[in-house]
Parts: C-alpha cells; structure tokens; sequence
C-alpha cells in the first residue's frame, strides 16, 4: 500500500531549514518558499482610481498551464501559504477555481483578493467549504464614496452578495473561512473609515485592514491622495474607528499613525502580527526589523516573472526561461538577501512601507533615526540614480 504523504511534515522540514538559512543569513538556500503569491491574470473589469494597472495598463496575460503544473511539481509540497492574485482581478480568470484546488490538495491555506465584482452565491459557498482566506476590496462605507475611487463598481450589489456570508459559514463552522475587508485609506474615503465596521458587521467580515496608498507608479494627482498630506485628520479618524471597534465583532487592523511632531520612536509591538521571525540578534542593521521575505517569499507574475516581495518593482528573472531554482538563487536574489539586513540595503527596501519589512511600516520615522553614514547613502545612491535617468 502506498504510504499517504505527510504534507505537515514536509512543510515543518522546509520551514526549520528556512529559520536556519534566514539566522545565518545564507544568500543561496536549500529551502523553498513558504508563501507563494501568484497573479493568474492581469486582467481586470475594473479601473480603480488608486491601481497602477489603470494608468499603465499592461499587455494582459493569463499563467501559462505548464509553469502552474512545474509549480506543483516543485514548490506546492513546501508551501504554508499561497495568495492568489496581484495586479487583476482574479475572478476573471477561468482557471481560477481550478487552480485553487490544486492548492488546498496540497493543504496550502491558500487565499485572495478580490473586487468582489463577479462573486456568485456557487463560488463563495466553495469558498467557505474549501476555508480560503478572502480579501475583498471595499473603499468606502456608502456607494458615492466607494464609487469617487471604483467607478465600475456596484457597491450595493457586492455588499448584497457578500451579506450571504454569516449564513453559508453556518454551513461549515469548522472550515476554516476567513473573511477580511480590504480598506486602501486615502483622504478621498477616511472619513467612511468608522462606518466601515456597520459594514463589516453586516457582511460577516473577520477583520478590516486599513492600508496605504502606495503611490510610486500613480499620477499626482490621485499620490496627492495619500493621507501623508492630511495626518491629523487621518490620525483622528483611526482613532475613532479604533474605539467603535472596541465594541465591535469585527477586529479592525491600521497602519501606523502618521507622524506629528512628537512623533515616538519605532514600536516593534505593532508589526508584531506580520513580523514572522524577530529582529537578528547580531545584525548591523540600524532598521528596526530584519526582513525575512528574501527567505520565504516569492511572487510569480502572470507573464512568467518572478520577484521577490509585492514591493520591489524588478524582476529577478523569467520562468519561461529559466527553472525557479536558478532565479531563487541566481544573482539577483543572493544580492538582496545580502544586503537587506546590512546597514545598506537596496533602494527598494529602504523605502518599503510594509509592516514585515525593514523599518516595520514606519519608513518616515526610521528616515529620521537613521545613524548619519546611512543617510549619506540615501543621498548617494539618489544621486546616481538620477544620473543613470540621464
Ligand atoms: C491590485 S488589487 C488586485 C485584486 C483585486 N482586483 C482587487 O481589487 O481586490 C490588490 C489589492 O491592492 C489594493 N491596491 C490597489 N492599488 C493600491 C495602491 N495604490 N496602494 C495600496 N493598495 C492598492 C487593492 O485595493 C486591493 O485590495
Ligand atoms: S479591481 Fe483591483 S486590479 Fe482591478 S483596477 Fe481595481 S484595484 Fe486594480
């Protein structure tokens, strides 16, 4: 009789080797990635006002059939967690559902993030049975609101469908379902930010996670929206949602506030949640925390890129090309995991905003800390980035 696999065991190995790897520090890894985030389309029926993809459309793409069954071969066995998506809505794609089960085949949690747009009652029923982990995109409290930044959207209609959740969740209390509201704050909707948890409520939502605005590839004048111009009204809005959730059944999760003058430093007990493994206890870094994406995280595209976190805009190489070994330890890679923990990092993880990452979401209070030879690298590496662009 063939033995069944132990996936749990598999897994456990892999992560152990990937502690260790991270501790020493080790730029070439035997370990696989842990978290796997897949875009499977770039496609999308929407045209948000906040999304890169609607002011720099890209060619669209589906993943190719044979770099999703190589994935399965190779990295699915390891994997702890898998987030299906990343420019493009996911439901658009055909073999989205297909390839969800592949995953949870393989007991990998998987997940994704959604407009919620093209839900049918069938899917999110398979949703809930299958215990996903969902993540639907909802910017404002009331349709105006919800439309100044999704103009395709039907607010009424995705909230209406999404209300089926408490009742198809009582249908399978012990899957494991997870809903999560997505809320990109901006001064555009803050002011919807309380409201949000009557919302949350209604549609059976586990937590809200209010996000940034990330603004590198946006116009002005929608990065003019981001609430770095406006932050004692964005600090007193999360201070009232912070208390109404006090109260409330749905767990509400905030970026740090903005800084004001009195700004204090660092708190690492805020990232707390996102930091999976703490700070090195022997590292030259003056960031608050050690990164440990480089070591656990990779990021396929649908036309076949990889890169190593949603934050740094390069490819380290193209699986239509070469095997996911040779990009997991090519060059690219060894030289981020280098100096990502250094007192030097790359240009991108200085300027990372994410709670997992260096300076534990508060980029502009770390700015600030930073020791002087740091900051005269800053300065360095900005002017020769702006002669490269000459
Ligand atoms: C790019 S979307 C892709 C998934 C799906 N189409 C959706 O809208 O949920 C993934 C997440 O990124 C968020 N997002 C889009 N543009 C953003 C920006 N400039 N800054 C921060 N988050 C953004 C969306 O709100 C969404 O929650
Ligand atoms: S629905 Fe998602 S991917 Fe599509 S434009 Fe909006 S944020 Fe971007």
């Amino acid at each position: 009789m063939v033995k069944p696999i132990d996936w749990e065991q598999l897994k456990a190995e892999n992560e152990a080797i990937a502690r260790q790897e991270f501790q020493g520090q080790q730029t070439v890894l035997t370990a696989r990635p842990l978290f796997l985030q897949i875009e499977t389309t770039n496609r999308c029926n929407f045209n948000c006002k906040i999304c890169e993809r609607s002011h720099h459309p890209p060619k669209p793409h589906m993943i190719d059939m044979d770099i999703v069954d190589m994935l399965e071969e190779n990295l699915f066995p390891y994997l702890r967690d898998s987030s299906l998506q990343s420019f493009g809505e996911p439901l658009t794609d055909p073999n989205f559902d297909a390839l969800l089960e592949r995953m949870t085949a393989h007991r990998i949690h998987a997940g994704f993030t959604t407009n919620g747009s093209l839900m049918t009652e069938e899917r999110l029923e398979g949703y809930v049975r299958a215990g996903v982990f969902l993540c639907l995109s909802l910017d404002g409290a009331t349709a105006e609101t919800y439309n100044r930044i999704r103009p395709n959207g039907n607010f009424e209609a995705i909230v209406a469908r999404f209300a089926q959740v408490p009742r198809l969740r009582s249908l399978y209390p012990d899957s494991g379902f997870k809903l999560r509201i997505h809320f990109v704050a901006t001064t555009q909707n803050i002011d919807d930010l309380p409201a949000m948890l009557e919302v949350g409520e209604r549609i059976g939502a586990d937590e809200i996670e209010a996000l940034n605005l990330l603004t590198l590839r946006l116009p002005a004048t929608v990065a003019h929206w981001s609430l770095e111009h406006d932050p004692l009204r964005a600090n007193q809005r999360f201070r009232e949602a912070q208390e109404k959730a006090l109260t409330s059944t749905v767990t509400l999760k905030l970026p740090p506030y903005y800084d004001e003058p009195d700004t204090p430093p660092v708190d690492l007990s805020e990232a707390r949640n996102y930091i999976l493994w703490p700070k090195l206890t022997d590292s030259p870094s003056p960031y608050p925390n050690s990164c440990s994406d480089p070591w656990t995280l990779a990021v396929i595209s649908a036309n076949g890129d990889v890169r190593p976190c949603c934050v740094w805009p390069y490819s380290m190489g193209n699986l239509h090309r070469q095997s996911f070994e040779e990009i997991w330890n090519g060059p690219g890679w060894q030289k981020i995991r280098r100096r990502v923990n250094s007192r030097f990092p790359q240009r991108p993880c200085k300027e990372c905003t994410l709670w997992s990452g260096i300076n534990a979401g508060r980029k502009e209070t770390v700015q600030k800390q930073l020791p002087f030879i740091c900051r005269l690298h800053s300065i360095g590496q900005e002017v020769a980035r702006i002669f490269r662009a000459h």
